[in-house]
């Protein structure tokens, strides 16, 4: 596998080894720990994690508090495997998945992501991963003034959710389920709480728009980062009741155009790693560095996803 390289460093980082994953992240997290804060994923490939019981077991020895799927306001469907380990997003084969920050277009997500793939997809299926960092820089010499806009403003998602899960679609999950209520009073009061607007729409979906989120963060070292889901709204959050190019734009209100994000799509798409699923491999992921995304594939793939708070 043909790694990128970043400031001297190896991006994706591999740990390719045999034997017991678990012991061996009790044993060594604090290298672990500091490969993810330079490289921002790390690859662990070669172990034996061979069901998903296995990677539970993986997950819980790395010993961070588990971010639930179902406490969060995610809005892909997803099938919770083991309390921890859940579908990564149950989207049909042909539907790609752009480059996102996990739930970064709500305001709680998670500081990272652990992936295991338990069946490889016969032919694409990759995880694109960006650096979020390498992007912003790229991008800020591009257009220095539009990063101002995205940094000074910050940017509002609208999204209509259905009544019921809409497994055909990658943004399917109901508005029950993601605001974790029956009826429609508790789904207001929720999101009066989270500070967002919202429409009852036909067939009793949901429109909603959320508070102004940041489209553009520092992390814990000062590097900036295009923490957003701008990519993955822009480009593929279309299906019966939503058009992607009404699913975004700036805080104050102000149209995001096509012109706005082809600098962000096309340099995105330029540093995209392909991550080439083996069965048995598991990733780890800083959520606020990396972006991530999925390939469409054939055949069976099976890859799993648990959160870290
Ligand atoms: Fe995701």
């Amino acid at each position: 596998m043909k790694q990128q390289h970043w400031n001297g460093r190896d991006f994706p980082a591999i740990v390719e080894s045999s034997g017991d994953l678990p012991a061996y992240l009790k044993s060594k997290k604090a290298d672990v720990g500091l490969l993810l804060k330079n490289a921002g994923t790390v690859l662990f490939r070669g172990f034996d994690v061979a069901a998903p019981e296995d990677f539970d077991a993986v997950v819980e020895a790395y010993g961070d508090d588990n971010f639930a799927y179902k406490e969060s306001l995610s809005n892909a469907v997803r099938v919770n495997v083991t309390p921890r380990v859940f579908t990564a997003n149950e989207a049909p084969p042909e539907t790609s998945i752009y480059l996102h920050h996990e739930m970064a277009q709500t305001p709680i997500y998670p500081s990272k992501l652990f992936f295991y793939c338990q069946i490889a997809a016969d032919k694409g299926g990759a995880t694109p991963l960006c650096r979020s960092d390498v992007l912003l820089e790229k991008l800020a010499k591009e257009d220095p003034d539009l990063v101002q806009a995205f940094a000074d403003k910050g940017v509002r998602y609208s999204s209509t959710m259905p009544l019921e899960n809409d497994a055909g679609s990658g943004q399917g999950r109901s508005w029950r389920s993601t605001l974790s209520c029956e009826s429609k009073e508790g789904a207001e009061a929720r999101l009066q709480a989270l500070g967002y607007e919202w429409k009852w729409q036909e067939h009793e979906s949901l429109r909603v728009t959320t508070p102004v989120l940041s489209a553009v963060r520092s992390v814990d070292d000062g590097r900036r980062v295009f923490f957003n889901q701008l990519i993955a709204a822009f480009r593929g959050w279309s299906d019966s009741r939503n058009d992607a190019s009404k699913s975004i734009c700036f805080g104050d209100g102000t149209a995001i155009t096509p012109d706005h994000m082809a600098g962000a799509i096309r340099l995105a798409d330029e540093l995209s790693f392909d991550l080439q699923w083996q069965s048995g491999d598991v990733a780890l992921i800083d959520n606020f560095t990396v972006m991530h995304g999925r390939r469409p594939f054939e055949g069976t793939r099976r890859v799993l996803a648990s959160l870290i708070k």
